[in-house]
């Protein structure tokens, strides 16, 4: 087994494996699957991009059934994990089957749940292929579904048996697709790292000799975290800046807009408005929130909030699984590169935050 030029990342259960030659790795991973079925879950795009590539790299998935979903995050609900629960069943999967989920974040998280749910949990595998799961999604073991407009709802925590990253898979990724996953590497360098922050502003996208430095510092920094606290009862806390006004501007945007905001697009502006918040109670200074919020709208596209929507942001913020008691509850930066858990934030304060987001794109 030839490992060169691979990048291996121990997390608490498993193992990430970042490189050109990680199928090599990946067929000795399947060793143990030869005589179980497989099954490989993918949605019209990772079929049109990247099916051909993983099998013919690996023997052992010639006979692999595939399964195909429609893609996008209004698919990522309890009706779709029906259809594949049942088609599971329909192939009699059983307890030795393994679930390989080769494509972005909404197929790692749904196929992760559909996995762990079925007969009591069966292996499966992630092989991301959006910037947003190499970087982010497809690491951490948290799986699971959208339920009634709101995001993640339903879900387990448990990890993958492997995680094998082929950056090459972002060749065909469009421009939006790529800044979409570039959020959450920016809410890395935020919340932990002020020299990766520093790297990411000056743009590492257009050059795909920093992929492989973006994917791995971005998991090293999730993976630490996580690696201290796995079930998120406390410092994990962190990787959700930008996510409490980000998922309620997301669940709003798939409700109410023709083409919907993508993941990475919503929470950028949740981190624009969360480090007003952070700035007007966490100490962040005004010089500090208006290079963040310059750099961000640098790299998206502005989007209207509606004054007359703020009330239902607020009541899907409310909602946030997140919170403890009755409050809203926020991870906030005291600078770049160091933020705190566990912040109660007044629904005033919030309100700013909205109209400070719109004041910055009216100028
Ligand atoms: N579990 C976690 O820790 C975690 C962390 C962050 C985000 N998430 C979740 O991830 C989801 C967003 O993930 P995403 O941004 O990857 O979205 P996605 O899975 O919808 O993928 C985005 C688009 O890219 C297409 N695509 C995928 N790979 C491609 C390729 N190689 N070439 C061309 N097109 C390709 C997809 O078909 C889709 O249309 C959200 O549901 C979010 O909640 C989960
Ligand atoms: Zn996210």
């Amino acid at each position: 087994m030839s490992i060169n030029n691979i990048i291996n990342i121990k997390t608490k259960t498993s193992e990430v494996f970042v490189g050109d030659e990680v199928f090599n790795v990946l067929n000795e991973y399947l060793r143990p699957y030869r005589n179980s079925k497989i099954f490989i879950l993918v949605d019209e795009n990772t079929l049109k991009h990247c099916v051909t590539e993983l099998i013919t790299q690996n023997k052992v998935l010639h006979n692999a059934e595939i399964l195909e979903i429609d893609s996008g995050e209004e698919n990522k609900t309890l009706d779709v994990c029906y259809q594949l629960w049942k088609t599971l069943a329909e192939y009699r999967a059983d307890r030795n089957s393994l679930l390989i989920n080769l494509g972005g974040g909404v197929i790692t998280d749904m196929g992760g749940f559909i996995a762990s749910t079925y007969k009591r949990g069966i292996d499966f595998i992630n092989i991301p292929t959006t910037l947003l799961s190499q970087i982010d999604a497809s690491v951490g073991g948290k799986t699971g579904v959208d339920f009634e407009g709101l995001k993640n709802v339903i879900g387990v925590f448990n990890e993958a048996k492997g995680v094998f990253i082929y950056p090459d898979f972002l060749k065909t990724l469009d421009k939006r697709q790529m800044l979409s996953g570039y959020a959450e590497a920016l809410k890395h360098a935020l919340i932990k790292d002020s020299k990766y922050w520093k790297a990411l502003e000056k743009g590492m996208l257009s050059d795909s000799k920093n992929w492989l430095k973006l994917i791995t510092t971005s998991i090293n920094i999730k993976n630490e975290i996580v690696l201290n606290d796995p079930f998120e009862s406390g410092e994990r806390k962190l990787l959700n800046f930008g996510h409490t006004i980000g998922h309620a501007i997301e669940s709003y945007s798939l409700l109410n807009d023709a083409i919907p905001l993508c993941h990475g697009e919503a929470v950028a502006i949740g981190m624009i408005c969360e480090s007003y918040i952070s700035r007007q109670q966490q100490g962040l200074s005004n010089d500090e929130l208006i290079k963040i919020c310059s750099t961000i709208n640098g790299f998206y596209k502005p989007y209207e909030l509606k004054n007359s929507d703020f009330h239902q942001l607020i009541e899907l913020m409310k909602n946030d699984k997140k919170n403890e008691n009755n409050g809203i509850i926020f991870t906030l930066l005291s600078k770049i590169g160091e933020a705190d858990f566990n912040q109660e934030v007044e629904v005033e304060v919030i309100l700013d935050a909205l109209n400070y987001y719109n004041s910055l794109n009216n100028d």
